[in-house]
Order: C-alpha cells, then structure tokens, then sequence
C-alpha cells in the first residue's frame, strides 16, 4: 500500500487507465452468480424501473441483474468496461463518462446503484459525489452502495489484477453523516465479501453495503442535520454504532460487529 500523495486529478487518469487494462481480468474474476449485493433493492423496485449502475464495470453481475426486470443505465469511466458491458448486458444503456461530470436529468432515476466503484474517487470529492446522486434520483428513490469500513486516505496497490489501482475512501461512521448531510435516510446496512474469486484475488474483503432513501420533498424542513455516530459498545457480542435523527435513534453493526456477523455467517 503507497501512500497517494501527489494531486488527485493524476489517480482518477491512474485509475480508468488502471481498468482499460485490467477490465478482461477483472471480468473473469468477478463471480457472476445471482448479484447478492442488491437483493435488498431489488424487493423495493417495480418491473420497468429506472436504475442506474455507476461505475458498472463489465455489466456481470450487478447490470444483468438489473436489466432483466429495470431500465438499466450504466455509466463507468473506463472504454473497456463500457465494450464489455454492452456485450454482457445488450439491453442496457451504457455511458462511457466520469460520475464526477456527466451530465444527467434530475429526479430521472427511481434507484442508483455503486457497487465497489466509489472508493476508486477522492475522498475529498465524494460528498459531491452523494449531492450528484441525490439530485439524479426521485424523491424517495432508493441509492445502494458500498462504502467502507475503515478511514483510509487516497493510497496506490501495484498488484491489483495487474495494474496500479488507486482507492480512497472514509470509513461507515463518517459516510453515515455523509448521507444524512447529502439529504438521504439510510434504511439498512449489511455487508458483503467483495465478490471476486478467492484464488484470484488471495484475500476476502469485506464491505458494508448501504441502502439509503433520498428523502421525500415534505421531510427537507430537517435538512440539513449531521448524524454523529457513536459507537456503543455495550452490546458485547455486536458492537453497533449509534445516532439520533429527527428525534429517533438509529443504529447499525460496527466494522468490528459487521466481521463477527460475518465470521458467524461462515461458520453457519
Ligand atoms: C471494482 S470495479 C466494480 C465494477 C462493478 N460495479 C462490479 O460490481 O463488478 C469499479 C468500476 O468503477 C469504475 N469507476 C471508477 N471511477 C469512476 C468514475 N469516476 N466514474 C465512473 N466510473 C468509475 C471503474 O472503471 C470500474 O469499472
């Protein structure tokens, strides 16, 4: 891991060359069974839905699922995954454009979805990023992400299917008051293993997966207004971070509590 220091224009260049060349290994890697990182969205949609996929990568699983029932536009900054994509998932539509400039409607969209793509991006650029998303949904469209667990400032791999990769990201508590900051209420937090193919990959990440409402017009009297996430560790067996908004408490599993989840989940 090395550290991303020089200015962030440089890592988002690093990082759609990065997947040009990398896009066919990444595709072969990615486990293409049943998208379990979406079910919980998927309940929540009706048929002919319009659902965007940011940075959607080679379009298997997460597109495919979502075009079988939804209009699906996905958009990713990298040619090469675009190419696949529209191969794999022809009823799609596909953008080849940067999230952080391309130009959508507002309210065009009753669900987004960024499945391992938001942690390629500054940090510093990601609650803009949020502001984007929410003005491209529906009031009361559904956005499902997947954050991380852990503060991690902007930092390189060499290894990563064969190219340089660039990620950055902050961790759950701060994208909890990220969201709320952003206009959205989150709904549910899991987790998830990343999806690729042990052997390929060496090691099992984990991610917690986000499913947020962005807010219906008559609740903006309360927005803005930071959650502040504390974490309690009272609860031995899961610690939970806690919060109150708009006068009720929330509260959802810690990294440490989304891992033990996790590890009692594999031991069955
Ligand atoms: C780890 S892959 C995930 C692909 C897909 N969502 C999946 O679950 O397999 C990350 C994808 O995000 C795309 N991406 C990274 N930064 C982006 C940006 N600023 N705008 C659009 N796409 C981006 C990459 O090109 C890549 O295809």
């Amino acid at each position: 891991m090395i550290p991303a220091t020089n200015p962030p224009a440089d890592y988002r260049a690093l990082v759609t060359r990065g997947y040009d060349a990398c896009a066919r290994a990444y595709h072969e890697s990615r486990r293409a069974e049943a998208a379990t990182e979406i079910r919980g969205l998927l309940d929540r949609l009706g048929d002919g839905d319009a659902v965007l996929d940011v940075g959607c990568g080679a379009g298997v699983p997460i597109a495919q699922s979502l075009a079988a029932r939804h209009r699906l536009t996905g958009v990713d900054v990298s040619r090469e995954m675009v190419h696949l994509a529209r191969r794999h998932v022809p009823a799609g539509d596909f953008i080849c454009a940067d999230v952080m400039s391309v130009s959508l409607e507002p309210s065009s969209f009753d669900a987004i979805v960024a499945i391992n793509s938001i942690f390629h991006i500054p940090r510093e650029a990601q609650p803009s990023l949020f502001q984007r998303l929410h003005r491209w949904l529906r009031p009361g469209g559904y956005l499902l992400c997947t954050l991380s667990h852990e503060s991690e400032p902007g930092y390189t791999e060499d290894d990563f299917h064969g190219v340089t990769m660039y990620w950055s990201n902050y961790g759950l508590g701060e994208y909890l008051g990220i969201l709320a900051d952003s206009g959205f209420e989150v709904l549910e937090t899991s987790s998830t293993a990343c999806g690729h193919d042990e052997a390929v990959q060496g090691t099992i990440e984990d991610h917690p997966v986000v499913l947020a409402q962005r807010r219906h017009l008559q609740d903006s009297s309360s927005f803005p207004r930071r959650a502040c996430p504390v974490l309690d560790t009272r609860r031995e067996s899961t610690p939970h971070w806690t919060w109150e908004r708009n006068g009720c408490a929330h509260s959802s599993p810690s990294p440490a509590g989304y891992f033990k989840g996790l590890q009692r989940q594999r031991r069955g």
